[in-house]
């Protein structure tokens, strides 16, 4: 098959290296791409989000199927742009990816739905913000409505903050007009974890369960980022969970969404809060995780290629998705300054090293050529992934990897997968 994989960063690169792995051959190209998408794809340089620039592209070229990483052109509607040329794509049409595209449409979803998760309230104005902050206890979580690159969420411990951040937002156009409607939330206590499950209109296959460390320090200390690293199975999913979250919320959700004449394909990313009460959604995405798609990729067995057809097809058989029991770990290596401003252009040390490591795999993310060099480009850098018979032996390998890489002001986190080792 011809394949387009869209997005340039460590998930894409994820999934060209799975993609490459099937037992027939691909002919895969990646938009942007970067430098470890090249050695098994043709990188075309064509932004993610340029839908006008991929739609030309594809017209010309007639990729059998186009996977879409980020959200950002499938909120814009790449998908409903390719199907009209008549081209298979994987990822939710723009009605579809609204779940993930506006928080209070997912919200209105989830309530009609009746599935579980935080109280919420929305508003335009900041007076009506700051009113109604007396009704929620501390902290309380304030929300821009639209896409906002991972940083339209703020946890607030005092009321003060809580009003600066309405106020930025709502006064002073922080996030443009992602922020121009905001929602307050209640704070949920309980320990997170990703569902994500491959969706064909109707049937649903949920992937093996995996954690991220969204915070850019150990113990969950620091700024929060896109993901510092993702471990999979998450042990805190169990089978029986698993079930629950699929009967109680991916079922109502799409039956919803269908009730409304929207039809869901691709993935659906469920981020939950296991408490007390059972999983509660913080939000979905709708899109593959980054980083837990490289934490659960490579445990996926069989092709990786029909099954993301079958989803767009509308032809799922849930059976034919075969995880295999090995534990896999990925831990992020991020730019000096990340995930403020970073550096760029340093060179990148020890990638052969560790290519010539068993189980051990590293996917690009923020990374650029320069000439014989390899050097960084964003502000998660690689994802150093292993996997082995125990999650034990996965994580000290991932470990290894990211010991024998150097590039200058690299930082990462030491405690990737730590929760799979404590008491329960
Ligand atoms: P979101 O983009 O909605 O997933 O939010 C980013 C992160 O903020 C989540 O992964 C959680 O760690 C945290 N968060 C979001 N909403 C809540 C909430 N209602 N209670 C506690 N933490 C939250
Ligand atoms: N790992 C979080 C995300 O992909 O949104």
């Amino acid at each position: 098959m011809k394949i387009l994989v869209i997005g340039g960063g460590g998930r894409e690169h994820a999934l060209v290296w799975r993609l490459a792995r099937d037992s027939v051959s691909h002919e895969l190209f990646c938009a942007p791409g970067n430098a470890g998408t090249e050695a098994l794809a043709t990188n075309l340089p064509i932004a993610a989000e340029n839908i006008d620039g991929l739609a030309q592209w594809a017209a010309g070229a007639r990729p059998d199927l186009t996977v879409v990483g980020p959200e950002a052109p499938l909120c814009a509607g790449l998908v409903d742009r390719f199907e009209k040329l008549g081209l298979r794509v994987f990822g939710p049409r723009q009605a579809a990816a609204r779940l993930e595209g506006s928080k209070q449409f997912a919200k209105d979803v989830m309530q009609a739905a009746g599935v579980p998760t935080a109280r919420a309230a929305s508003f335009t104005s900041a007076a009506a913000a700051l009113e109604a902050l007396a009704d929620f206890s501390l902290p309380v979580v304030v929300k821009a409505d639209g896409l906002a690159a991972g940083k339209g969420v703020i946890i607030c411990q005092t009321r003060e903050e809580a009003g600066e951040a309405i106020r930025g937002m709502l006064e002073d156009g922080q996030f443009g007009a992602a922020g121009s409607l905001v929602l307050l939330e209640e704070f949920l206590e309980g320990e997170e974890a990703s569902v994500l499950a491959l969706v064909d209109g109707g049937r649903i296959a949920l992937l093996p369960p995996a954690q991220d460390h969204k915070r850019a320090y150990d113990d969950d200390q620091g700024p929060n980022t896109g993901g510092m690293g993702a471990y999979s199975p998450a042990r805190v999913v169990t089978e029986d969970l698993a079930r629950e979250v699929r009967e109680r919320i991916f079922k109502p959700v799409l039956a919803e969404l269908a009730r409304r004449g929207i039809t869901y394909r691709g993935v659906l990313y469920a981020g939950l809060m296991i408490g007390p009460d059972g999983p509660k959604v913080l939000e979905f995405n709708c899109r593959f995780g980054d980083p837990e798609t490289q934490a659960v990729l490579p445990r996926l067995e069989g092709d990786l290629a029909p099954l993301l057809l079958a989803c767009a097809t509308g032809t799922l058989d849930p059976a034919a998705l075969k995880i295999s029991a090995t534990p896999c770990a990925t831990v992020v290596m991020a730019s000096e300054g990340y995930p403020g401003a970073y550096a760029k252009g340093r060179e990148i040390k020890g990638l052969d090293t560790v290519a010539a490591m068993p189980d051990v795999c590293v996917f690009h993310a923020g990374t650029a050529r320069k000439g014989e060099q390899i050097v960084t480009s964003g502000g998660r850098v690689l994802a150093v992934t292993a996997w082995a018979g125990d999650m034990r032996t996965a994580v000290d390998r991932a470990y290894q990897g990211v010991a024998a890489i150097q590039f200058e002001g690299a930082h990462f986190r030491r405690d990737i997968a730590r929760r799979a080792f404590e008491r329960l």
